[in-house]
């Protein structure tokens, strides 16, 4: 197919060549020639129920042929309402109103511009400033952009980002602070809670609007969990200087981590809570965030109930049918279930996988959100080079071998550290975890092999 058509495809990356997908069914994709992909990571963590879902494709088709598009500005359909209760009533208690949008960017972007309203509109007209997290990331719009710490997605436009501040976020393995776990105690000295004191105090309280956060942090750190108490104390952090906490959930939410949503894992509910990805398990463009009710009185209170803010395809009729339906599936077919069995199945084989491979430093993860972070000297956690596109070459061997995980990079300082998420359709079976992880061994053999033969090449061509 290649060779007969012409190339107008603004690509991803000029530099690649893409294999061409004609279909998918359950956990594999195929391209043009036949061959097969698992798709270990779920595209981009977003195709949940993995692929070739008919009931999911019926729905959406049934709702264009009724309706596929209404103006939210104007109307309203009743997908919308089925789908926006269906989300209330498993989101943390009090945040009972959905707002939908296309994707995450979107969503975080709502977020924040709703906490700048929520808090002018109150009488609070110098809160505007966000404080993010680095080596977090909520989205590539300018707004979500700046709001997350990706270093290397924010460098080519850091003249056009907004001026917002970073903390950094917790990850014990690798302390930012270079503090050991025990003598670590939260209740008077926990370094990553009082860095965000400190920020707030210097900023002046009546100037922040909003603290944004992943409560396990997907593509930058490679699924690393917040320590047991954190949120608690963010919590407290946010309630006492009047701080809107978003939770982006836009990677963790609908099950990927063994509960509906991932801010579950520590006891706490925010006051704003965005989604994406699981939502339509990827099957339609959709996203959003739902909203705490004390926002939203003040919203109606203050602002004659109007949000400033919208986009022409919020609440798409045929996007929120893909919605309901997948949140439907996922009730139906116990998914929650799946993932916390199937889960710790994945993490004790890739646990296995960690003692024959040194070079896996470190296994996390809830749910089907698993990460493993590569390193250098595995006992250590010694980097690989940043040159060597350790994980990104570690995709292109399983590619290559017929199986799809998710690089990144920077899970050390931003720049160097390497690891891959494992993250497949959360109806996967244990057999099907077999399969993938087999083809990880087989693709860090080869990764290994061929570090062996460059630094032969590389002692050779010294001592010539
Ligand atoms: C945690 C998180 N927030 C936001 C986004 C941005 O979502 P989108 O790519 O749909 O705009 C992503 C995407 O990977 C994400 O993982």
């Amino acid at each position: 197919m290649r060779e007969e058509i012409e190339d107008y495809v603004f690509h991803r990356d000029f530099s690649k060549t893409y294999p061409i997908i004609t279909h998918g069914k359950g956990i594999y994709l195929y391209d043009e020639n036949g061959k097969r992909f698992m798709d270990a990571c779920s595209g981009a963590v977003a195709a949940n129920l993995g692929h070739g879902v008919e009931e999911i494709a019926e729905a959406m088709a049934l709702q264009a042929k009724k309706a596929a598009f209404v103006h939210t500005m104007r109307f309203e359909t009743e997908v919308l309402f089925k789908l926006a209760e269906k989300i209330a009533k498993i989101a943390p208690h009090s945040l009972n109103k959905v707002y939908f949008t296309s994707g995450g960017s979107e969503a975080n972007e709502s977020a924040i511009k709703l906490a700048r309203q929520f808090h002018k509109d109150a009488g609070r007209p110098e809160k505007h400033i966000v404080i993010g997290r680095w080596q977090s990331y909520h989205g590539n719009t300018f707004g979500s952009l700046s709001a997350g710490g990706d270093i290397k997605r924010r460098q080519v436009y850091t003249p056009n980002l907004i001026n917002f501040n970073h903390v950094h976020s917790p990850n014990c393995k690798r302390c930012p602070y270079q503090r050991e776990k025990e003598d670590c105690d939260y209740k008077q000295n926990w370094s990553c809670v009082r860095e965000l004191e400190s920020v707030i105090t210097e900023i002046g309280p009546d100037n922040v609007s909003a603290f944004i956060a992943e409560p396990i942090v997907g593509s930058q750190l490679g699924a690393v969990s917040a320590p047991e108490g954190y949120f608690k104390e963010i919590r407290k952090i946010c309630d006492q200087y009047n701080i809107v906490l978003i939770v982006d959930e836009v990677m963790t939410g609908f099950g990927r981590t063994g509960k509906d949503f991932a801010i579950q894992h520590y006891g706490i509910s925010p006051d704003i809570m965005t989604f994406g990805k699981g939502v339509s398990a990827g099957y339609a463009p959709l996203a959003g965030m739902v909203v705490h009710d004390r926002i939203v009185d003040s919203l109606i209170e203050n602002s004659k109930g109007k949000f400033v803010h919208g986009y022409t395809y919020s609440g798409h009729p045929v996007s929120v049918a893909a919605g309901l339906s997948a949140l439907t599936i996922y009730e139906r077919d116990g998914i929650l279930k799946n993932v916390q069995v199937v889960g710790d199945y994945l993490k004790q084989q890739l646990l296995a996988l960690k003692k024959r491979y040194p070079i896996i430093f470190d296994v996390r993860g809830e749910g089907l959100l698993v990460g493993i972070e590569l390193a250098a000297d595995g006992e250590v956690g010694t980097p690989f080079p940043e040159t060597l596109h350790a994980s990104e070459r570690i995709n292109n061997i399983a590619m290559e071998l017929g199986a799809v995980f998710y690089p990144g990079s920077g899970s050390l300082n931003g720049n160097l550290g390497d690891h891959l998420l494992i993250s497949p359709p959360l109806n996967v079976t244990s057999d099907e975890v077999d399969g993938m992880v087999k083809i990880l061994e087989n693709s860090l053999q080869i990764f290994i092999e061929e570090l062996k033969e460059e630094i032969m090449y590389e002692i050779t061509k010294q001592i010539r």
